[in-house]
């Protein structure tokens, strides 16, 4: 299981872990949806009134007024039943599944109540699946993805099987099938027979013009994706922890960002806009570090290089990332794709200063600037940033309200809850796609959570304890929303639009005062 870092087909993994290395928060609770929708009108208008007194007072239109109101995901409880599977290393035939049987699906709630409709971002879950829409997924087209793909994972009568192509960086690759078992734990007997095939390595491949119909495209999954791609976005291996770089899973990740978000008050924060992470490489990353006040001008940022190396040698104890929730600001920049760095930033209940990216993930596509984030333009980062800060330094219950949107957002709509209901609806909507019955490959190896957390080492072992599912859901996920219309869509990009024109404007008259 064990494999060593630096070997790694060119990709950008650790700079990923750069970018990460910096933030996060901590949250509350959810309201009943009532209840939250007014308080979010309510914010909201707070928040226009902020705005367009600064802006302009009759320019409404400029805090993206109804974009929240296309919102219908409204955090809810997942309760979970008293059903477990086991779990034990004792046995000695623990290492491998042989002899596992398939658990027994657990029985639904009879008269399950329709369940409050899934967060915006699942939307994406019917543009990632349109391609092969009309046509279904052939075998043949299926395979013609191996070519990308480091694993061919397959599930047929609940039990999972994994063909390795190539080795991924790090346990990407480990981690994400760690995942998909840990929805099978949460939702027995609910993940259909299905054939996946998984790339782990960074940017969207499947270019869109190179077919000639869309239904020929081959369908991978993976964590990242771009307009010019088709492939199908996952949530990324971080989610159930990334040792090498000492990220926990997200659930105790957050638990402990919260208690530094009470720890530390945004008022109390240093006023200026923080980041760190590894910029060698990337060269908008480079372009960023030009910013720092080391620099000779004081641009509000605070911008440091994270050295994993040193950082290893010395246990990871200055790149804690719930210790970054220090500065009032906290800026997200992509490396060589989306960063995982991306949700623990936003969970640090500042404002988050977004470098405008094309990268799309699964929890950017659901973010909507002026209300999660501030939005900063990737060819004038330093204008940007310093713009930024000392609008919010002069507004700062704006400042904070949307730092406290953006972090409810990682907490509450981005919850593990979730992301298992996003995977189970994704899984759910592909298989339903496919035109073959599924199969075991012959050179594929069942897999289980025994067959993985066993014979893990002292460094994975333990995120994989932390992020196991012991019991089963007892309620159905989220309903799944349909995809955006396409005025709905448009009306969106429009604001985003008109929200950075503004926001660029403002800048200028600003840079141009003495
Ligand atoms: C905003 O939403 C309300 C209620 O849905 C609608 O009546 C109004 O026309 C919308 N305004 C804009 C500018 O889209
Ligand atoms: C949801 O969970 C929270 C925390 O566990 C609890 O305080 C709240 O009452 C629950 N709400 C509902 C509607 O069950
Ligand atoms: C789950 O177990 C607890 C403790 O044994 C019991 O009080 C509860 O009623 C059980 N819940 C269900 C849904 O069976
Ligand atoms: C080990 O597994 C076998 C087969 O599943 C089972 O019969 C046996 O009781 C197990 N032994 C222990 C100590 O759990
Ligand atoms: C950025 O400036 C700070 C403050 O002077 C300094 O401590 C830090 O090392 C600089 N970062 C880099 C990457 O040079």
């Amino acid at each position: 299981m064990r494999r060593s870092s630096p070997a790694m087909s060119g990709e950008g993994d650790e700079e990923e872990a750069a970018a990460l290395v910096e933030s996060a928060e901590p949250p509350q609770t959810s309201v009943s949806s009532g209840v939250a929708s007014i308080m979010v009108g309510l914010v909201f208008l707070a928040l226009l009134i902020g705005f367009s007194r600064w802006i302009n007072l009759d320019d409404n239109s400029f805090i993206l007024g109804n974009i929240s109101s296309i919102n219908t995901g409204r955090p809810r409880n997942h309760s979970l039943s008293n059903y477990t599977t086991p779990f034990t290393c004792s046995n000695g035939t623990s290492t491998t599944c042989s002899g596992t049987a398939a658990p027994p699906p657990w029985r639904w709630p009879a008269a399950a109540s329709t369940t409050p409709s899934c967060p915006d971002y699942f939307r994406y879950i019917h543009d990632d699946l349109q391609p092969w829409r009309g046509a279904g997924i052939t075998r043949d087209v299926m395979e013609r993805a191996r070519k990308y793909a480091y694993f061919r994972l397959v599930v047929v009568g609940g039990h999972a099987y994994v063909e390795t192509y190539q080795t991924a960086f790090q346990m990407r690759d480990v981690f994400t099938q760690w995942g998909i078992l840990q929805l099978m734990r949460r939702y027995p007997g609910r993940v259909p027979d299905l054939d996946i095939m998984f790339a782990c390595d960074d940017p969207g491949q499947v270019r869109a013009a190179e077919f000639a119909a869309p239904s020929d495209a081959p369908p991978v999954f993976r964590y990242c994706k771009d307009k010019s791609t088709l492939d199908i976005v996952f949530p990324d291996w971080s989610f159930w922890g990334w040792p090498e770089v000492g990220i926990r899973p997200w659930t105790p990740m957050l638990a402990e960002i919260e208690r530094e978000n009470k720890r530390v008050p945004w008022l109390q924060r240093e006023p200026l806009a923080f980041w760190k992470g590894n910029p060698d490489r990337y060269r908008i990353r480079h372009d960023m570090m030009k910013c720092n006040v080391s620099n000779g001008k004081e641009w509000n940022a605070r911008l440091f290089n994270q050295d994993w190396g040193k950082a290893r040698q010395n246990g990871l104890k200055d790149s804690s990332i719930p210790k970054q929730c220090l500065y009032r600001y906290k800026i997200y920049i992509e490396g060589n794709a989306w960063s995982v760095s991306e949700k623990y930033i936003l969970a640090c209940n500042s404002p988050v200063l977004f470098v405008v990216t094309p990268f799309q993930d699964i929890m950017s596509r659901g973010l909507v600037a002026g209300k999660h984030y501030w939005p900063i333009d990737r060819n004038r980062i330093c204008e940007s940033i310093k713009f930024a800060v000392d609008w919010g330094n002069q507004h700062p219950v704006e400042a904070q309200l949307i730092g406290e949107q953006g972090s409810r957002f990682a907490r509450e709509e981005m919850s593990m809850d979730y992301i298992y209901d996003y995977m189970l609806h994704l899984l759910t909507e592909y298989a339903k796609l496919l035109r073959y019955k599924p199969t075991i490959p012959e050179k594929a190896v069942e897999i289980c959570t025994h067959s993985l957390a066993c014979p893990a080492d002292d460094q994975h072992r333990p995120c994989m304890m932390d992020s196991m599912e012991r019991r089963a859901a007892d309620s159905d996920p989220c309903t799944l929303p349909p995809a955006f219309t396409t005025a709905q869509a448009k009306e969106m990009a429009d604001k985003e639009e008109e929200l950075l024109r503004n926001i660029q404007k403002r800048e200028k008259e600003h840079a141009a005062r003495p």
